[in-house]
């Protein structure tokens, strides 16, 4: 028999980010709408108090919520994103605490910046591909900061692998193999990383990396090395990540060089200020780049009277939520001034996730991503730099999308 809604994922693949807002606006545009996902029926939740709901365990689980193909491309099978109760309480610990802390966040800002120094000073007069460039010098800041024993010949080979990992989770074909093959790859390093490193006394060194080679689950024991592996490429994978977003980042520069000169005046000379920090905000909430997350109803219940069953999916338009004009005056104008001297609501500006990050699965990385890409916003602004004529257009049915040509640009030689 035939379904009430028809499946939507071939809408999915060929609307992208388009595929919930519209889905929502042809249905009236409400907080709630029906439809279905690979075969399974599914509500899509919307709005600050739809956030709420959704990051309350008593009401949505995340256990067996994530598809296959998604877990082994993106997130790593035995993931922290997998997790509920006390599991996962205690995993995410890891990940909050010092590991992303305003001293850890410091740190990691002075490696990008040392990175960016050096990969900078080689720009001159040559075409750059910005995305390319950043995916690099992340990666060799996240190494050297987690102190991940991954050795110069392999870094590069590291941050394409993780490239490959967030740009084929969404997809069918050879993107999504490329991405599973990378994951493999990164995998089997990292855990024969991480048994050395129990067997010497490395592991008592006081890194991200130790931690995690030494990190005790709920149950007492030492994570599988497996395991401690998938969530260490939770923190590598993702920084690197930043790598799109600061490629927006130089597109909003070209095409609003007010935005440019503004940052340029930002700060006390050489480091990020108010302004800089109001910019990587608006990126965030401007850009797509998370479409939509999504788990499981963990009971039979209703929101705002529309019944829940347990076990059905529930989606959160991340996309769509940054996008509501209900929310954010002209949404579709990029406009820094929005979070001037006015941090973002928890449950409004969601590129991340909602709630907080210590009680559910808000990204524990945020405000990694917005120191990281504050600074790397800031030493673009500063480059003198002409744009040649590239393919700049971002296609919204492309999931994970970024602008065609990477960004390319060539830097003043002098
Ligand atoms: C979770 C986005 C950077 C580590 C998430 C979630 C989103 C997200 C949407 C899922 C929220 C949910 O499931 O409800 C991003 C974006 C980033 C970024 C767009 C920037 C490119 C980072 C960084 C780290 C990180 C730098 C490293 C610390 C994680 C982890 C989780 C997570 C470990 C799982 C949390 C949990 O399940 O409790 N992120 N993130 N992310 N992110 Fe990030």
């Amino acid at each position: 028999m035939a379904a009430l809604i028809a499946d939507r994922t071939v809408d999915l693949l060929l609307q992208g980010y388009g595929w919930l807002p519209d889905t929502r606006r042809r249905a009236g545009n409400g907080e709630a709408v029906r439809t279905r996902l690979l075969g399974h029926p599914a509500i899509a939740l919307h709005g600050p108090d739809a956030v709420r709901f959704f990051y309350d365990e008593s009401h949505v689980r995340r256990t067996d919520a994530l598809p296959g193909p998604v877990l082994d491309t993106l997130f790593g099978r035995g993931a922290v994103h997998t997790l509920d109760g006390a599991d996962h309480r205690v995993r995410k610990a890891l990940f909050l605490g010092r590991l992303t802390d305003p001293g850890a966040v410091a740190s990691l800002v002075r490696h990008v910046e040392t990175g960016w120094r050096a990969a900078s000073a080689s720009f001159g007069g040559r075409e750059t591909v910005l995305f390319d460039e950043v995916a690099d010098v992340l990666a060799r800041a996240v190494r050297d900061w987690a102190g991940l024993p991954v050795d110069d010949a392999r870094v590069h080979a590291m941050a394409r692998d993780c490239v490959s990992m967030v740009d084929g989770f969404a997809t069918p074909g050879p993107r999504h193999l490329r991405a599973r093959r990378a994951r493999d790859r990164q995998e089997e390093l990292l855990a024969r990383a991480v048994r050395e490193a129990r067997t010497t006394a490395a592991v008592g060194e006081d890194t991200p990396f130790a931690a995690f080679a030494r990190h005790r689950g709920a149950d007492g024991g030492l994570l599988a090395p497996h395991t401690a592996a998938v969530e260490l490429l939770n923190i590598v994978r993702p920084a690197i990540a930043i790598a799109w977003f600061t490629t927006f980042a130089g597109h909003a520069l070209h095409r609003w060089p007010r935005t440019r000169d503004r940052l340029r005046d930002d700060g006390d000379g050489g480091g990020t200020g108010l302004y800089a920090t109001a910019f990587a905000h608006e990126v965030r909430r401007f850009y797509p780049f998370v479409p939509f997350v999504g788990g499981l109803g963990a009971r039979d219940q209703e929101w705002r009277g529309e019944p829940i069953a347990e076990g059905g999916l529930v989606l959160l338009d991340v996309y769509g939520q940054n996008h509501d004009p209900d929310l954010w005056p002209d949404p579709y104008r990029f406009d820094p001034d929005r979070f001037l001297g006015r941090p973002p609501h928890r449950d409004t500006l969601i590129p991340q996730g909602g709630g907080d990050p210590r009680t559910g699965h808000r990204c524990p990385g945020e405000d990694i991503t917005v120191a990281v890409l504050a600074t790397l916003s800031t030493a673009l602004a500063r480059l003198e730099w002409t744009v040649p004529p590239q393919d700049l257009r971002i296609p919204l049915s492309r999931i994970p999308t970024a602008p065609r040509s990477g960004f390319r640009f060539v830097a003043d030689g002098t």
